[in-house]
């Protein structure tokens, strides 16, 4: 049986990831129109596995004895002013999630609720993968610059990121 507490912080995290399938997907519907095909590939991706992450932890929470709740989510960010600006908006993101994650850890830890923890480990794991994609991108836009050519070449090399990862997680 899980603790209130720790309930109460997984039902967050639900929202939290809720949230940034919706930022998600309002971030590659705005690369879309832009023309940014390769970004648009990766963000309508990116938002599949957010969706993911929140389903597992409706499944985590239920098994042990809790009560998995949705709530409401605020509207996304639909417009940006770059990908520097939307990849930027996506790290703040990944990073407030990543913050989330090690406190309910800690909470863990401190309950020895050891299910809790090694449950969350597998996030641990995924926050450091997704903040080092994301850093990669982010030095990509800055190598780019405001060169048309080398914008185009770095969205193709943001889509190919994406289906490498993607053939990565199949095997
Ligand atoms: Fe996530
Ligand atoms: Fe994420």
């Amino acid at each position: 049986m899980i603790s209130k507490k720790m309930e109460d912080a997984l039902n967050k995290q639900i929202g939290m990831e809720a949230f940034a399938s919706s930022a998600y997907l309002a971030m590659a519907s705005w690369c879309d129109t832009e023309g940014y095909k390769g970004c648009a590939s990766f963000m309508y991706a990116q938002a599949e596995e957010e969706r993911v992450h929140m389903l597992k932890i409706v499944a985590y929470v239920n098994e042990v004895g809790g009560h998995a709740l949705v709530s409401t989510i605020k509207e996304p960010q639909n417009s940006f002013k770059s990908l520097k600006e939307m990849f930027e908006e996506t790290l703040g993101h990944e990073q407030a999630v990543t913050k989330s994650i090690n406190k309910m850890v800690d909470m863990a830890l401190t309950a020895k609720d050891f299910a809790s923890n090694n449950f969350l480990q597998w996030f641990v794991a995924e926050q450091v993968e997704e903040e080092s994609q994301v850093n990669g991108i982010l030095d990509l836009l800055r190598l780019a610059g405001k060169d048309g050519r080398s914008m185009l070449l770095a969205d193709r090399e943001i889509g190919r990121m994406r289906s490498q990862a993607a053939a990565g997680e199949a095997k």
